[in-house]
This record gives C-alpha cells, sequence and structure tokens, in this order.
C-alpha cells in the first residue's frame, strides 16, 4: 500500500478504541459534588495528543499478534502457513482498554497539581485548571482522580499491574523533587553530572508513565517476559526523546503552537538540555544555573548563550537517537504489522511534532 494508505490505516487502527477513552474517564470520575467532578473532568474535556492511551492500545495489540504467532508456533504449524488475516486482527482486552484510561488519568492528575506549582496560565488551548478553579480545587481535583484511577486500578486484579502503575506515582514525584535542582550535589564534574540528572529527573518525570503503561499493557495480553522488558526499554526512550523535544520546543515555539505558554522553562528556574549544552560551551553559564537563574540578567544572557551554542539543534539531535533506538527495540522484538507501523509513525511524530 502506498504511504497515505499506510498512514489511513494507522489512524483507524485504534481509532474506536481511543474514542471510547475520555468518556471512560468521566464516567470514573461521577460524583455527587458537581464542583469537584466539573474540575476533576476538565482536562479530559480538551483536545490532548492522547500520546499515552495510544502507545497503551497499540502496544495491546502488537502483543496480541504476537501471542497469536507463539500459538501457531507452539501447535507446531510453520508461521507462513497462518492466516494473517488472523493474526493482524488482534482486539484490545476490555482491561487494556481500562489501563488506557487510567494512564491518561494519571497523567491529567499530574498536570493539574503540575499547573498549580508552575503558576500556569493555560493547557491544552484553555485556561489551564489553577486559573479555572483556583489552586485548593485544582489540587483537590487531582487527588481525586488519582483515587478514582486506584480504584480502577484494583478492579483489574493484577498486582503486577497495580505495582507498575503505583511505581509511576511514586517515579512522578521523585521527578518533580529531582527538578526543584538543576545540579546534583555528588560533586565530580559538576557539568556530567548535571546531564545524568537531568536524564534521571525526565525518565521519572516522563518516561516512567509512558513506559511502566506500556509494560503494564504487555503484562495484561500474557507476553512472555522478554517481550515486556523490550516494550519497557522501547518506553523509556520514546519517553525521554518526548520530554527532550518538549524541553526544545520551549525554547523555539509560541504560545499559540503549543495551547500552553512557551519560553516558561527558563522563568521557572530550570535548566533543561538546551541550556546544558550552552553550559558545556559557555562555562561562565554555571553560577547562572546553579542559582536558577536567579539574578537580575540571568534569564536574557541564558536565551543567548543557547542561540550561540545551537542547544535547541543539539537538544533535537539527541532527542533522534532516542528515537532511533526506540524504533530499533520495536522492530526487532514486533513482526512487521499494522500495531508496528502505527507504533513507528508515533516514534516519528513524537520528533516533528509542533506541540
Ligand atoms: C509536566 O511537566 C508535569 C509532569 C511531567 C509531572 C508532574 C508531577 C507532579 C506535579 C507530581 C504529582 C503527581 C501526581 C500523580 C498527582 P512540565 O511542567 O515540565 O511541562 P508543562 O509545560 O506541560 O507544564
Ligand atoms: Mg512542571
Ligand atoms: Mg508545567
Amino acid at each position: 500500500p502506498c504511504v497515505a494508505q499506510e498512514k489511513t490505516e494507522t489512524a483507524t487502527l485504534i481509532r474506536d478504541d481511543l474514542k471510547r477513552v475520555s468518556p471512560g474517564m468521566r464516567r470514573m470520575l461521577g460524583c455527587n459534588l458537581d464542583h469537584l467532578q466539573d474540575a476533576s473532568t476538565y482536562y479530559t474535556l480538551a483536545q490532548g495528543k492522547q500520546l499515552r492511551p495510544s502507545l497503551v492500545l497499540l502496544v495491546s495489540r502488537a502483543v496480541s499478534l504476537l501471542n497469536g504467532i507463539n500459538r501457531s508456533v507452539a501447535s507446531e504449524r510453520y508461521i507462513l502457513d497462518c492466516n494473517p488475516a488472523l493474526l493482524l486482527d488482534g482486539d484490545v482486552l476490555p482491561s487494556q482498554l481500562r489501563l488506557a484510561q487510567i494512564t491518561e488519568m494519571i497523567h491529567v492528575a499530574s498536570l493539574l497539581h503540575d499547573d498549580v506549582i508552575d503558576l500556569a496560565t493555560h493547557r491544552r488551548g484553555q485556561v489551564s485548571g489553577n486559573i479555572a478553579f483556583g489552586n485548593q480545587q485544582a489540587v483537590f481535583a487531582g487527588d481525586f482522580i488519582l483515587a478514582r484511577a486506584s480504584t480502577a486500578m484494583a478492579r483489574l486484579r493484577n498486582t503486577r499491574v497495580t505495582e507498575l502503575l503505583a511505581t509511576v506515582i511514586a517515579d512522578l514525584i521523585r521527578g518533580e523533587f529531582l527538578q526543584l535542582r538543576n545540579v546534583d550535589e555528588k560533586g565530580g564534574d559538576a557539568l556530567q553530572a548535571s546531564f545524568d540528572y537531568y536524564l534521571e529527573k525526565s525518565y521519572l518525570k516522563t518516561a516512567s508513565l509512558i513506559s511502566k503503561s506500556c509494560m503494564a499493557a504487555a503484562v495484561l495480553g500474557k507476553a512472555v517476559p522478554s517481550i515486556v522488558q523490550a516494550i519497557g526499554e522501547f518506553g523509556r526512550c520514546l519517553g525521554i526523546a518526548f520530554q527532550l523535544v518538549d524541553d526544545a520546543l520551549d525554547f523555539k515555539s509560541t504560545d499559540g503552537d503549543l495551547g500552553k505558554p512557551a519560553n516558561a522553562d527558563l522563568k521557572l528556574g530550570l535548566a533543561t538540555a538546551p541550556v546544558l549544552f550552552a553550559w558545556k560551551q559557555f562555562p561562565e553559564l554555571e553560577s547562572a544555573v546553579r542559582s536558577n537563574f536567579q539574578s537580575k540578567g540571568a534569564i536574557e544572557q541564558a536565551r543567548q548563550y543557547v542561540r550561540e551554542a545551537d542547544g535547541v539543534r543539539k537538544t533535537e539531535a539527541w532527542a533522534g537517537q532516542f528515537i532511533v533506538k526506540a524504533k530499533g527495540l520495536l522492530s526487532s522484538h514486533i513482526p512487521d504489522s499494522p500495531p508496528l507501523q502505527a507504533l513507528l509513525d508515533i516514534c516519528d511524530r513524537v520528533i516533528t511534532r509542533k506541540k
């Protein structure tokens, strides 16, 4: 098929399941307190990228396809003898659709809290939850979403999946906690340590949810351990690439493109990858990085160094390396099929996205 047909196929593959994600989340957030229900469903009513539920649904399809092949190998039939139509039509289990919803609920809960902490004004093209409902209600709404996500998790009755997702919540908080500083205090080479610290933080605040929700989809689909591991590593690489691109976009985009304020990270005191690359070239940036750009003129100086050091392009190139690794992991573990092509397509879109 031509590229256009493949793209259409990719889009239709999970379209119907994806349509059920937000309404399902809203049902789980039903409550007799109208204000609490309004605040907690607020971000489910705006158009997000739906990256995480899409990945969960596609990994579910890929695993069901693999199981089909394994079953036919077990029954001593040659793979080539199998009816490809049967193999490729692996369904998403109800538990995996629920997992896609739980994953997005954890994400949305973290966004409500994040927007309070970051004093945000906009998110997903509308005013952010802290502005629409105030800090107190936004925090309670995030807590409530986590509570309902936990109930839904318990109902999956799978301790491995519960453990994976509970670990994600701890990771989100650990990532945010690390982000309170730009430089690890361990000593040694401060620049190298800061790159390592940044990668660890990016894993915890972004890649962990992507990685472990994909692993959970594979666990629910009864994938063999080596596949669960490979899918987890794929999610780690894709998630870190996603955060690198996010940090590059903060420097090069406009509010209108992003649906949230651009040029926000330096104002929040954060030294993201573009700044670390600038520091590598201009060692005099170190004190501003250490003091979270609080002194007069520090933000403009950092912006200038990022431009001169080509920090955004270097960050995008680094993201590209993680994407190559993510795609390699997929291609070496999942046979060529519509879900594989759709996952590879998402990898490319993470790099080329504008918001
Ligand atoms: C967005 O990052 C936010 C996160 C990746 C995670 C935020 C996590 C917490 C606030 C910990 C609490 C967690 C839960 C589950 C309640 P960003 O601020 O870099 O990006 P942005 O530009 O989209 O705001
Ligand atoms: Mg934040
Ligand atoms: Mg934020």
